[in-house]
């Protein structure tokens, strides 16, 4: 199955993109956690992508796009993939679909998480995450075992630093703009999926397991 989950910044869709991955036994590509990986590094690529996310700005698609392209083509995700933060725009979207159909493929599916803006802001203000694993916490729904210290490894949890206010309200404008279009092109070619996403985590993961059922190929 390859299947792109869509919704607003902190919709909780890397949360369950992991899990549906490992569910099926494909890869969970998520642009963002390539991005950061990259931005970390003290180069001066690293720097240029600092200075787009930071501003909650999309890094321009020749950046992404060639990541996103390098990936798909590699052996892990010949059967398939869950993206998570790409396509982000129509643009990336056309892109994917060139990249797919030259390895004679297709989007199975595409599932947009609907979530309030109040919830939004209680889910990005509460979020903690690790800064060496990329594990994902919430300071209330789902706080780590030891107070603010990785369950994994025991590093110190960190607020991600485009979570402050005023990057947020960029990132949602963004979304509005630049991502949202993407609902009506996939919705007319029958492959968008809409998952509410308010509710317990096991609860939002029972819907998407049902959406994404109901893609798969007969
Ligand atoms: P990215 O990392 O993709 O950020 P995003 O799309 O804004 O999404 P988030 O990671 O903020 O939220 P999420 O929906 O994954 O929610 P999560 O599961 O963490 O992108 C960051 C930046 O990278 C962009 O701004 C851009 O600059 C760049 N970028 C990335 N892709 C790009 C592209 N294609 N093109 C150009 N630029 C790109 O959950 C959020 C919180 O809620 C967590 O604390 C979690 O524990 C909690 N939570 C989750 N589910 C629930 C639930 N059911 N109930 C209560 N709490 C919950």
């Amino acid at each position: 199955m390859r299947i792109v989950l869509l919704g607003p910044p902190g919709a909780g869709k890397g949360t369950q993109a992991a899990r549906l991955a490992a569910h099926l036994g494909v890869p969970h590509i998520a642009t963002g956690d390539m991005l950061r990986l990259a931005a970390n590094a003290d180069t001066p690529l690293g720097r240029r992508l600092h200075s787009y996310m930071d501003r909650g700005e999309l890094v321009p698609d020749d950046l992404t796009n060639s990541i996103v392209e390098e990936r798909i083509s590699q052996p892990d995700a010949a059967g398939g993939f869950i993206l998570d933060g790409y396509p982000r725009s129509v643009d990336q979207a056309k892109m994917l679909d060139e990249s797919l159909a030259m390895q004679g493929a297709s989007l199975d599916k595409a599932i947009k998480f609907m979530v309030t803006g109040p919830e939004i802001v209680k889910r990005l203000s509460g979020r903690l995450v690790c800064p060496v694993d990329g594990s994902v916490y919430h300071l209330v729904t789902n706080p780590p075992k030891v107070d603010k210290l990785c369950d994994i490894d025991g590093t110190p949890l960190v607020q991600r630093e485009d979570d402050s206010e005023e990057t947020v309200l960029r990132r949602l404008e963004v979304y509005g703009q630049r991502t949202k279009p993407l609902y009506d092109l996939y919705g007319e070619r029958g492959i968008l999926d809409e998952v509410d996403a308010i509710g317990s985590t096991e609860e939002v993961y029972e819907r998407l397991l049902r959406a994404a059922a109901s893609g798969e190929k007969k």
